[in-house]
């Protein structure tokens, strides 16, 4: 269970946010990809962090596979682990983009209670929702990591959109069409929304 901080009081700095991302020439803003496993988040979110680093902008990719490795190696995939995982991630990415930087988070993060809670961090105009909407045939019919198969198997419970739900997001910033567009595209569309 989680511990609620007492006696604890918030510590002004001086350099605030927007100060800390002007000195980097840019405004600090969390990119939120969501999508089912292998729906191209992780794809996308990469190609962005490409861009964005050839125009000498300073972004950040959080990764749940990644992230999942280290932070967040104490949690599985139940709902209620998965609610902890995009908590500490949000809460992550608000320091980066604290720091000034531009966050690509890129996480299943099936529920919108999470995404919601995760919004509500930053400033109206600083998070960026994209839905990476590939239909769960489009990925299960690619299946790269071979996890659908596995899944369909039974040897991997509680696997999102097979026995674990997915809840697409009903107002996001950007829906990116996997299965019209290819991956450079979409990445295109996701930094001229950035910077355009
Ligand atoms: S979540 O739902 O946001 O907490 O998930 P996330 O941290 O993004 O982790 C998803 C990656 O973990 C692998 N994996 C699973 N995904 C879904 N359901 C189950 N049960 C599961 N077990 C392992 C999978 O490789 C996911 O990677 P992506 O990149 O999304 O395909």
């Amino acid at each position: 269970a989680l511990r609620r901080a007492g006696n604890i009081h918030w510590q002004h700095v001086d350099v605030d946010r927007a100060a800390r991302a002007a000195s980097k020439g840019q405004a600090a803003r969390c990119v939120w990809f969501t999508g089912l496993s292998g729906s191209g988040k992780s794809t996308i979110a990469n190609l962005v962090d490409k861009r964005l680093h050839a125009l000498g902008r300073h972004a950040f990719v959080l990764d749940g596979d990644n992230v999942r490795h280290g932070l967040n190696k104490d949690l599985g995939f139940t709902d209620e682990d998965r609610v902890e995982n995009i908590r500490r991630v949000a809460e992550v990415a608000k320091l980066m983009t604290d720091a000034g930087l531009i966050v690509l988070v890129s996480f299943i993060s099936p529920f919108r209670a999470e995404r919601r809670l995760a919004r509500e961090l930053f400033d109206a105009d600083e998070f960026i929702e994209v839905h990476v909407d590939t239909p769960l045939e489009v990925a299960e019919q690619r299946d790269v990591k071979g996890l659908y198969a596995k899944a369909r198997a039974g040897k991997i419970p509680n696997f999102t959109g097979i026995d674990s739900p997915y809840e697409a997001p009903e107002q996001a910033e950007l829906v990116l069409d996997t299965v019209s567009e290819d991956a450079e595209r979409l990445a295109d569309r996701v930094v001229q929304r950035l910077l355009g």
